[in-house]
């Protein structure tokens, strides 16, 4: 999605914005733009299409000079990427805005805004804010106020960063809907809608709350007001990651590099989280032990990978906790009459905490009789986790790579810890509680093992740098796992993949197997395993090529057209997680023989902030 930069600077801003923008370049973007006000106040403009490394050749030729400026990437929603609808927008020679988020009463203000003789250059609806934002200016001669004005005329999501060239020393911010951080400096001040941004620059963060708008000025001066246009005080929060968040460490794509980090991410996830024998109800929050006393079925609603993160908890949660479990995309939901029983926790699930869909989808719930919510998310601060009752915030750091991967096994982890808590508090037996306890210690070790396998998982992938489609099967728990393979084979290498319950094969599927139909399967050593191992003879007597990664006890043997991996025995629980890893490699070794753009795939977006 979009990506915004500004700077109120005692130096040129034009490096500093740049390097922000490429900072963004993970959140998926199709043209990139900046705007400087010169010393003499004056506003100068470049825009590209593509990636920031057009914009920074531009630059090159015509460099912007100034302290004061705002930049963007721009991820095409309404007109082509094109330079006329990239941002930042301009409304003539004084007013510049970046925008993300969608205006959705543009079409109204536009006809009001023509009729009084703006003149509109591009497709978007930003630059709808740009003409309101000027007009509204002319009527107050002030930054902060036109701002607050013109933001309560608009419906939809934004955040924005705006200057004018009769007030040269500010900008102003505003969010709803879309996120946006104040970036604390040395007597400089920045925005940008994600901290990995301003790294170079701050470590010091302010999240900005819905419908916060912000002034920088010179001298790292910032105010703050709320919807209500009274003056806030927010905390400023360090940023607890480090710069090597935004950095490949040697590896040749962030995706490879986060797939490697997995280990470490589950230990940091369960730190301070277990007992010897239980795990602790109050990682959810102080209130956690009396709320989920309440519980008795569980909604869980999230997008795509945290979708599948959602639907393996369902198996846990039912078999483990007893409780009766839905889950649903959020999309979905939102726009459903959803009946909601006595005692249903409502649980969303995301890495960036700033899901549209899975946002709307919180919202929606809030009146609707839940006993709470709980979010299980990767980023402090951010809308999903400020909303909710409850938070479990995994540890999985910054996820760069469009293709998610940490975020999906660190909140798996999450999952369990749900699921152990509440089991605990009805009945689950002690004995099962402590085997999965440990076997959670032990599961970063036994997801090194598996990476190991990296060579051997590369040899394998060759085998589909050829094909065109894919069919992942698995049983159980092992379902979703195969979902969530398949999901990443087509985002990162643009195989047409899909994922079958295994047992639904003969109920359609079959019907596409033969030599060109590479079949991948998940085979646990679990007491689904039987009834797997007769559905991969199906595939096999049709002729189809199987891969099978399967438990180091099972026995199963690699003949002609089956492939067989070994991965080290796990606990029966556990292993969804552990099986989630060579589908990650896969994919990820064939989209690199590809030649694919391993961490921008086409089309795609980190962080999907609008509907
Ligand atoms: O930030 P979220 O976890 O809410 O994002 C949900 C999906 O957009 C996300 O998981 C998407 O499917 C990933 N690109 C999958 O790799």
């Amino acid at each position: 999605m979009c990506g915004i930069v500004g700077a109120v600077a005692e130096r040129n801003v034009q490096d500093i914005l740049l390097e922000g923008l490429r900072r963004l370049e993970y959140r998926g973007y199709d043209s990139a733009g900046m705007a400087v006000l010169s010393r003499d106040a004056r506003l100068n403009r470049q825009r590209a299409v593509g990636k920031v490394a057009a914009l920074e050749a531009c630059l090159d030729e015509s460099p912007l000079i100034g302290t004061v400026g705002i930049a963007h990437t721009r991820w095409a929603t309404h007109g082509r990427p094109n330079e006329r609808n990239a941002h930042p927008h301009q409304s003539g020679e004084s007013l510049a805005v970046v925008h993300n988020g969608i205006i959705e009463n543009h079409e109204p203000l536009r006809t009001e805004l023509e009729g009084q003789g703006y003149v509109f250059t591009s497709e978007t609806d930003t630059e709808v804010v740009a003409h309101l934002l000027a007009r509204e200016f002319n009527r107050s001669q002030d930054l902060l106020t036109a701002v607050q004005s013109a933001v309560a005329m608009l419906d939809g999501a934004y955040a924005l960063a705006v200057m004018h060239k009769n007030q040269p020393e500010v900008i102003v911010g505003a969010r709803k809907g879309s996120p946006l951080v104040v970036g604390v400096g040395i007597e400089e001040a920045f925005l940008a809608s994600d901290p990995l941004a301003l790294l170079p620059v701050t470590d010091r963060f302010i999240y900005l709350q819905e419908g916060d708008v912000v002034r920088l000025a010179k001298g790292g001066d910032i105010a703050i007001y709320e919807a209500s246009g009274n003056a806030q005080t927010r905390p400023v929060q360090t940023f607890e990651h480090g710069d090597g968040a935004a950095t490949k460490d040697g590896y040749r794509h962030f995706m490879l590099k986060e797939i490697h980090e997995q280990p470490q991410v589950i230990a940091a996830t369960l730190e301070g989280r277990l007992t010897e024998r239980h795990a602790l109800v109050r990682s959810f929050g102080l209130e956690a032990e009396a709320l989920f006393a309440q519980v008795r079925q569980i909604h869980i609603i999230a997008c795509g990978t945290s979708y599948h993160a959602g639907l393996v908890a369902r198996y846990w949660l039912e078999k483990y906790a007893g409780l009766p479990t839905q889950v649903e995309v959020a999309s979905e939901y939102r726009y459903r009459q959803v009946v909601v029983p006595e005692g249903t926790l409502f649980v969303t699930l995301s890495q960036s905490g700033e899901t549209a869909d899975t946002l709307a989808a919180l919202r929606f719930a809030r009146d609707r009789g839940y006993v709470g919510s709980l979010a299980i998310c990767n980023v402090p601060g951010s809308s999903l986790v400020r909303e909710s009752d409850l938070t479990l915030l995994t540890q999985a750091g910054p996820e760069i790579g469009v293709a998610s991967t940490k975020a999906f096994t660190t909140q798996l982890v999450g999952l369990m810890l749900l699921t152990l808590s509440l089991g605990r508090m009805r009945g689950m037996d002690d004995a099962l509680q402590a085997r999965v306890v440990q076997a959670l210690r032990e599961l970063p070790q036994l997801m090194g093992q598996v990476l190991g396998l990296d060579g051997d998982i590369e040899t394998l992938s060759m085998a589909f740098a050829e094909k065109h489609h894919a069919l992942f099967l698995g049983r159980g728990a092992h379902y979703p796992i195969a979902l969530e393979g398949a999901l990443k084979l087509k985002e990162i290498s643009y195989i047409h993949a899909e994922a079958y319950p295994a047992g639904e094969l003969k109920h359609g599927p079959l019907a596409l197997v033969d030599s060109e139909m590479p079949v991948i399967s998940v085979a646990p050593n679990d007491e689904l395993l039987e009834k797997l191992k007769s559905n991969l003879q199906e595939v096999r007597a049709r002729g189809g090529e199987l891969f099978v990664f399967a438990d180091e006890r099972v026995s199963l043997t690699e003949t002609e057209g089956v492939r067989v991996l070994r991965l080290p025995h796990v606990d029966e629980a556990l292993a969804p997680i552990l099986y989630t890893l060579p589908l990650q490699l896969l994919s990820y070794h064939v989209a690199v023989l590809k030649g694919t753009d391993v961490d921008q795939p086409r089309n795609l977006a980190k962080s999907v902030t609008v509907e």
